[in-house]
C-alpha cells in the first residue's frame, strides 16, 4: 500500500477551509475518496468541489464508515460527535485523524485510545501547529541548548468569535468549554514541544464581551515537568486584525518570539536573541535592541506535512506523529485547567 484512501466525516468545515485542499490533496501518498456530511446540499456542494463521484458522497456517518473503500477516515466534526465517529471508525477496522481535541473528557478519550489499539488501527490527532517549520526550528535549538535553561514560555490564539446561533463552540455541551479547549489546547501541544510535559495548572476564565454559555477569556498558568514556567492566553473577544497570536520562549542564554506561527497558517517568522556570554549583572540595565536575528525556515504546509507523516505511519506500521495518546494527555490537561478554573485552586495534573 503506497496511497492511503480517505473517507472524511464533516467535510464542509475546516475539512473544506483547509485540510483536504491544503492536507489531503496535494499530499503524495494520500487519495479523497469519500465524504460525509448533514445535507445533500452541503455534501453535494463539497463533493463537486474535489470531485468526490455521487456515489460516494454520503449525509449518514455510519453508512460512509461501512460502505466507503477507504483505509482511513479523518473525522472533523463538533466536538461532542469525535467519540461516538472515532468508536465506529475503530469498529469498521479504519484507521482515524480525529480533529482536536479528541473528545471531550479524558474518560471518553481513554475509551477512543483502547478501541484504536484493540481494533488495531492507528489513531492521530491534528495538532497540526506541531509541523510548522518555525516551532521546529525553535525545538531544535532548544534541544541543541542554545537557549540555555528553559524558564518561561507563552502561547496565545486569540479571534473575533462573537455569539452564532447554534455554534458548537459557544455551547460547553458540545465544544467542552469555550476559548480554551478551542484554541488554547493548540498553544499546550506546541508549549509542550519546547518544554515537555506539564505538572500543574492554575487557570480563570470568564466571559468579559461574548454573552454565551462558554468562556470568551481564559488564562491559564502551567508548571512543566522541569520546573519552568508557561502561560496560555485564549481569547473570543479581541478583533482578529488585533490579534498577535504571540509564541514566546526564554531561558537563561536567549528567548525567541515567533511572529505569525500560531495558526492555521504555514507562515510567520522567529526572532531569535542568543546571549551564550551573559556575563555579570548589569546595574545600568542598557539593552541592545539590534542583535535580535530573523530566522525564516522553510515553511512546509502544516496540514499536508501532518496528512504525509499519518499516511507514512500506515504504510509502515509504525506510531503515528501525533497519536491517540497524545489526544489523551492533552485533553488531561485541559481538564485540569477547567478543573482548577471551577475550584479557584492549583491542579496538578
Ligand atoms: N486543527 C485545526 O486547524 C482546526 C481548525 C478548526 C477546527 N478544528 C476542529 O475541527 C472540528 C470541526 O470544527 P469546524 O470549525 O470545522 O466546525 P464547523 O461547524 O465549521 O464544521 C463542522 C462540519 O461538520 C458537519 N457535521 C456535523 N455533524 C455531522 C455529522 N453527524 N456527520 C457529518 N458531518 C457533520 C457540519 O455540517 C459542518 O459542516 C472541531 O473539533 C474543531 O475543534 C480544528
Amino acid at each position: 500500500m503506497s496511497v492511503i484512501r480517505w473517507g472524511v466525516i464533516g467535510a464542509g468545515g475546516i475539512a473544506d477551509r483547509r485540510m483536504i485542499p491544503e492536507g489531503i490533496i496535494p499530499a503524495s501518498n494520500a487519495e479523497l475518496v469519500a465524504i460525509c456530511e448533514v445535507s445533500d446540499e452541503l455534501v453535494n456542494k463539497v463533493g463537486e468541489k474535489y470531485d468526490v463521484p455521487p456515489e460516494e458522497r454520503y449525509t449518514s456517518d455510519v453508512e460512509m464508515i461501512a460502505n466507503a473503500d477507504v483505509d482511513a477516515i479523518y473525522v472533523a466534526t463538533p466536538n461532542h460527535l469525535h467519540k461516538d465517529q472515532v468508536l465506529e471508525c475503530a469498529a469498521a477496522g479504519k484507521h482515524v485523524l480525529c480533529e482536536k481535541p479528541l473528545a471531550i473528557g479524558v474518560e471518553a478519550c481513554e475509551e477512543l485510545v483502547e478501541a484504536c489499539a484493540a481494533a488495531n488501527v492507528k489513531l492521530g490527532v491534528d495538532f497540526m501547529m506541531r509541523f510548522h517549520g518555525c516551532h521546529q526550528k525553535v525545538k531544535e535549538l532548544v534541544a541543541a541548548g542554545q537557549l540555555g535553561t528553559l524558564v518561561m514560555g507563552r502561547g496565545e490564539l486569540t479571534c473575533w468569535y462573537p455569539p452564532i446561533p447554534g455554534a458548537f463552540r459557544q455551547d460547553p455541551a458540545l465544544g467542552g468549554g469555550g476559548a480554551f479547549i478551542d484554541m488554547g489546547n493548540h498553544c499546550l501541544d506546541v508549549l509542550e514541544m519546547f518544554f515537555g510535559r506539564t505538572r500543574r495548572v492554575s487557570m480563570m476564565i470568564d466571559n468579559l464581551v461574548q454573552d454565551y454559555p462558554a468562556e470568551d477569556t481564559a488564562v491559564c498558568v502551567l508548571q512543566f515537568e522541569s520546573g519552568a514556567l508557561g502561560m496560555i492566553d485564549a481569547l473570543f473577544n479581541v478583533p482578529d486584525d488585533a490579534c498577535h497570536n504571540a509564541l514566546e520562549v526564554y531561558g537563561s542564554q536567549g528567548s525567541i518570539t515567533a511572529r505569525g506561527t500560531i495558526g492555521q497558517a504555514s507562515t510567520g517568522e522567529l526572532e531569535v536573541t542568543l546571549v551564550p556570554d551573559v556575563g555579570g549583572y548589569d546595574s545600568q540595565q542598557e539593552r541592545e535592541v539590534a542583535i535580535a536575528e530573523i530566522i525564516k525556515p522553510e515553511l512546509p504546509n502544516i496540514y499536508q506535512a501532518h496528512i504525509e507523516a499519518f499516511c507514512d505511519a500506515i504504510i509502515n506500521d509504525t506510531e503515528p506523529p501525533i497519536s491517540g495518546e497524545d489526544g489523551l494527555w492533552n485533553e488531561r490537561v485541559v481538564e485540569a485547567c477547567y478543573q482548577s478554573a471551577r475550584t479557584g485552586r492549583m491542579v496538578g495534573v
